[in-house]
């Protein structure tokens, strides 16, 4: 074991930037030397403060964390390993990425596939997982290119971004929606948006039905917003709900179920099994453009994590935001 000082952001009554006191780490399989983070929502409430993610004090935050194995007692990974890993109930219930060394669990750990590097596996983060999670799940429900186009919202955000260009490179009619059409219309058409719509769109009928537009919805928002994009599916059109940026009330109707047969599944990319997670990692890594990935990325030195969060809060975030947690 390294005896070097490792900083972290540990999240006590609020979130301090420290050494970590090694001691404080669980006794689990696995220790890696965390390389990178990121910023997702989550680590946004849990820095600033916010109830909901943080359920042990003192908590090392951070939902991810890409790196290398230092130790492990898991049959599966060696020292030198290189290693990501996305919720599994990091900076949740374990403590988190956002620190230079993590002891978790092997068995939740997916080898960064050399082609992709640890940089870029951060990048795609728990926000990438989840775009491909409702990828792999629309498709299991018969979604395919030919079905009909794939709205997306809150697509400037995390999920929502990786989920444009996600689909627009599985050969997908991309729609994409967003409160800051102006801003970002540029930025999306080049991620694959074929269209850029603004998210008023969706939630100024209020109606349970409207002209059917769209055969899928990767949905990372919530409230009104997913009524909407509901009520524009296609008859046995498909959604994907994973986020509640836009409100965790959910002011919908049956009507769109039982008049057109629409299907909502739910995404949890937590509690992902070790095999579906695999699966949507081969995916990201086949799909993505690494140059488009780069184009979403933005990377800050640990100690500016906090700051960095506090864009998320706002919904002035774009993109990915990567922790660069050697650069302390
Ligand atoms: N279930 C899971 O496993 C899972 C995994 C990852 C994330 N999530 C959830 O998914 C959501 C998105 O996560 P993220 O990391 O992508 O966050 P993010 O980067 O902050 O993106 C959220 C996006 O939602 C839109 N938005 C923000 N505030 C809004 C509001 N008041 N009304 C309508 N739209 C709003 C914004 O997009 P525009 O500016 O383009 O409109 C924003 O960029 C969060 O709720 C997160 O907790 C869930």
């Amino acid at each position: 074991m390294e005896t070097t000082a490792f900083p972290g952001w540990i999240v006590r009554d609020a979130a301090t930037f420290e050494q970590l006191d090694l001691a404080l780490l669980d006794d689990l399989d696995t220790t890696v030397r965390v390389r990178y983070s990121s910023i997702n929502y989550k680590d946004a409430l849990a820095l600033h403060g916010r109830p909901g993610v943080v359920r042990r004090h003192p908590l090392v935050a951070g939902i991810d964390l890409t790196g290398e194995v230092l130790a492990s007692r898991h049959p599966r990974w060696q020292p030198g390993d290189v290693v990501t890993l996305n919720g599994a109930g990091l900076g949740e219930d374990l403590h988190g990425g956002l620190a230079g060394l993590a002891a978790v669990n092997g068995d939740d750990l997916v080898r960064v596939p050399a082609q992709l590097g640890p940089l870029r596996a951060a990048a795609i983060g728990t926000a990438g997982l989840t775009a491909a999670l409702s990828l792999l799940a629309l498709e299991r429900q018969g979604l395919a290119p030919e079905t009909g186009p794939v709205l997306v919202t809150g697509a400037g955000g995390g999920v929502g971004s990786i989920a444009v260009a996600l689909l627009a490179a599985a050969r997908y009619e991309v729609l994409a929606a967003t409160g800051r059409p102006a801003e970002l219309s540029e930025h999306l058409t080049a991620l694959g948006a074929a269209r850029v719509l603004d998210r008023t769109e969706l939630t100024s009928s209020g109606k349970p039905l409207g002209k059917q537009r769209w055969a899928g919805v990767v949905d990372a928002v919530g409230g009104p917003v997913l009524a909407g994009a509901l009520a524009g599916l296609q008859h046995s059109g498909v959604a994907t709900t994973c986020g509640l940026a836009g409100g965790a009330e959910f002011p919908g109707n049956v009507l769109p179920f039982i008049l057109r047969g629409v299907s909502l599944l739910g995404i949890d990319s937590v509690r992902t099994p070790p095999l579906r997670r695999e699966a949507a990692w081969q995916r990201l890594t086949q799909l993505l453009d690494p140059a488009l990935l780069d184009s979403l990325t933005r990377v800050v030195p640990l100690a500016e994590a906090k700051d960095a969060a506090a864009s998320l809060l706002a919904g002035t975030g774009t993109g990915r935001i990567v922790v660069d947690v050697a650069s302390a």
